[in-house]
C-alpha cells in the first residue's frame, strides 16, 4: 500500500495523469492492444476450433498473427501500468482489478501454450481435441478478462 501511494505521487505520474491529451492516448493505446490480443489470439483459436479461416493453413496463419499479438501485449501492460500508477492506492485494495491481472497472466500462459504447439498441430492429419479444448479455455479467459475489466471501474470511485 505505501508503495502504491509513493507511486501515484511520483510528479510524473501526476503530470501523466492530470494531462487529459497524454492519459486519453495511454487510453487509447490500452485499447488498441487490448484490439490486438484479444483479436489476434481469438482468429487463431477459432481456427484450431474449426470455425474460422478453415481453408487457411493453422501454422501459417498463426505466424501472421503472433508478433501482433505480443505487440498488443507490450500496449497493453504498458498503458496498463500508466493508468493504474494515476490511482494505484485506489487500485490496490481493489480485488476485481487483481481478479483481472490473475486471469490475464493464466491467459498469456494458455497463449504461449498455444503458440508452441502450433506447428506440431498443423502438421497432424486433424487438430487433436486437447488442442481444441486449450483454445476454447484460451477463448473463455480472454473473454472474462475483459468482463473483469469492465467491473473495475465499479469499485473504484475515481474512474
Ligand atoms: C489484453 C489485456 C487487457 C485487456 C483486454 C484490458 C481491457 C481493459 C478494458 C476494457 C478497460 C476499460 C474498462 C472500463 O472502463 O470499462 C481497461 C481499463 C484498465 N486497464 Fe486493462 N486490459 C488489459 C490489460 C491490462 C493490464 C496488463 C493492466 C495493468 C498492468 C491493465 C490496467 C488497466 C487499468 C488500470 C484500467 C483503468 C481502470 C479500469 O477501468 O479497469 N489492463 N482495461
Amino acid at each position: 500500500m505505501a508503495f502504491s501511494r509513493w507511486l501515484e505521487h511520483l510528479p510524473w505520474v501526476v503530470e501523466l495523469t492530470g494531462n487529459a491529451v497524454q492519459i486519453s492516448i495511454v487510453w487509447l493505446f490500452h485499447f488498441l492492444g487490448y484490439f490486438l490480443v484479444v483479436g489476434t489470439t481469438t482468429i487463431v483459436d477459432l481456427r484450431i476450433l474449426g470455425l474460422a479461416g478453415k481453408g487457411q493453413n493453422l501454422d501459417k496463419l498463426a505466424k501472421q498473427l503472433f508478433p501482433w499479438t505480443w505487440l498488443g501485449l507490450l500496449f497493453v501492460t504498458v498503458s496498463g501500468f500508466l493508468m493504474f500508477a494515476g490511482y494505484a492506492g485506489q487500485f490496490f485494495p481493489a480485488g476485481v482489478f487483481w481478479v483481472k491481472i490473475g486471469v490475464f497472466v493464466v491467459a498469456i500462459i494458455f497463449g504461449v501454450i498455444v503458440q508452441r504447439n502450433v506447428p506440431r498441430w498443423s502438421s497432424m492429419a486433424s487438430i487433436p481435441s486437447s488442442a481444441k479444448a486449450i483454445a476454447l479455455i484460451s477463448i473463455i479467459l480472454w473473454f472474462g478478462m475483459i468482463l473483469a475489466s469492465v467491473e473495475v471501474p465499479a469499485f473504484i470511485a475515481c474512474i
